[in-house]
């Protein structure tokens, strides 16, 4: 099969035949539609968190995709070739058949391209955990979000609107519009304003998918007992005892059950995927390039803020594999 790979750290994306996966019983064989890119995608490859974050080389990168169930194992009940399907994976989706076990997996909503479904499992998920498993949010709770317009930020704002919560979003003033379209009472130009002067009340939750200052400015603006959670980096235990409320850095655990969810919610169309861009899959590295000017300051990979040069639409970057 054809897929991409990187061979060393750091190094250029090489697409090239590679062989076929094989599945166990417990697995599917899917053939892949498409895939997105996530920002770790780039960060694994780049190697500078290599300790926490350490991948096998060569590697094929990509952790979500849509397609069609080529193959099932013995052991596979709930699934049968020819199902369009959609879910994550720890790696490998920039390639034309992905092994995965059912667990990751859910159908794909029909009224989903298979290049919109591939943009949904990694942020959505990220959206849906890090605002109800790990922020608590509850109807009639006000949730602060950083970063509102990206990838996560959009289905966090639309899942919070959709559970009763008033949603306040940081983000360039441009993408304004679009989030009181998606269910932001409040944006905040984070390149004009300074979140804690212009909120007028505390906040229940801060979802930060910023990271750095802006982490730190959040506690500032949290009710006594409220939640910060973190998607990009540590939180303080000091500075959240100090300021008397919880904080944890989440991780995505990737879930059938929350897609299932999610699938849901896209079907009746009471929230939407966001699809910026799509290139072929072997235009992966142009797609690189073009979410590197799209990183937020985090990782050490790119500055934001003011003056800073900024993307020129919100979305997922998709990857077309097969037409
Ligand atoms: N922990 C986990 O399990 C997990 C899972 C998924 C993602 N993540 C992380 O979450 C972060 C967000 O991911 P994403 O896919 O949503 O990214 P994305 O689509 O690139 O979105 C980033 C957004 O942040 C905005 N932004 C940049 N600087 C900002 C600031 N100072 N204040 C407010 N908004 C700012 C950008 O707006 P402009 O372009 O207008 O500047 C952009 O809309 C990434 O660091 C990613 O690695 C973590």
């Amino acid at each position: 099969m054809k897929a991409v790979r990187l061979l060393e750290y750091g190094g250029q994306l090489v697409f090239n035949d590679v062989p076929t996966p094989t599945i166990a019983r417990d697995e599917i064989l899917v053939k892949i539609k498409s895939t997105a890119v996530n920002h770790l995608d780039l960060v694994k490859a780049s190697g500078t968190a290599r300790q926490i974050l350490p991948i096998d080389l060569p590697w094929i990168p990509g952790h979500e995709f849509s397609g069609v169930v080529e193959q099932i194992g013995s052991d596979v009940a709930a699934y049968a070739p020819g199902d369009a399907v959609f879910g994550t994976s720890d790696m490998g989706a920039y390639a034309e058949y992905l092994a995965v076990k059912p667990a990751v997996i859910v159908r794909k909503p029909s009224n989903l391209s298979f290049e919109e479904a591939a943009s949904v499992p990694v942020a959505s998920q990220t959206a849906w955990q890090g605002i109800f498993t790990h922020g608590h949010l509850e109807k009639g709770q006000t949730i602060l979000i950083h970063g509102g317009a990206g990838a996560v930020g959009a289905y966090s704002v639309q899942l919070a609107s959709h559970a009763g919560a008033t949603v306040i979003a940081t983000a360039s003033g441009d993408d304004e519009a679009y989030l009181n379209s998606i269910g932001a009472s409040q944006v905040i130009d984070y390149r004009e304003a300074q979140f804690e002067k212009v909120l007028r009340e505390k906040v229940d939750v801060v979802f930060d998918l910023i990271g750095g200052d802006i982490q730190k400015r959040s506690f500032l603006v949290l009710k006594e007992g409220g939640h910060l959670v973190a998607a990009t980096q540590p939180v303080s235990q000091e500075e959240a005892a100090r300021h008397r409320v919880s904080g944890v850095m989440m991780r995505l655990a990737p879930s059938a059950d929350v897609l299932g969810r999610i699938a849901r919610l896209l079907e009746e169309g009471t929230i939407r995927p966001d699809v910026a861009t799509v290139y072929a899959l072997q235009d992966a590295a142009q797609a690189w390039k073009d979410i590197t000017g799209n990183l937020p300051g985090v990782h050490g990979m790119s500055p934001s803020g003011p003056g800073a040069a900024r993307r020129t639409s919100h979305g997922k970057i998709v990857l077309r594999v097969d037409a």
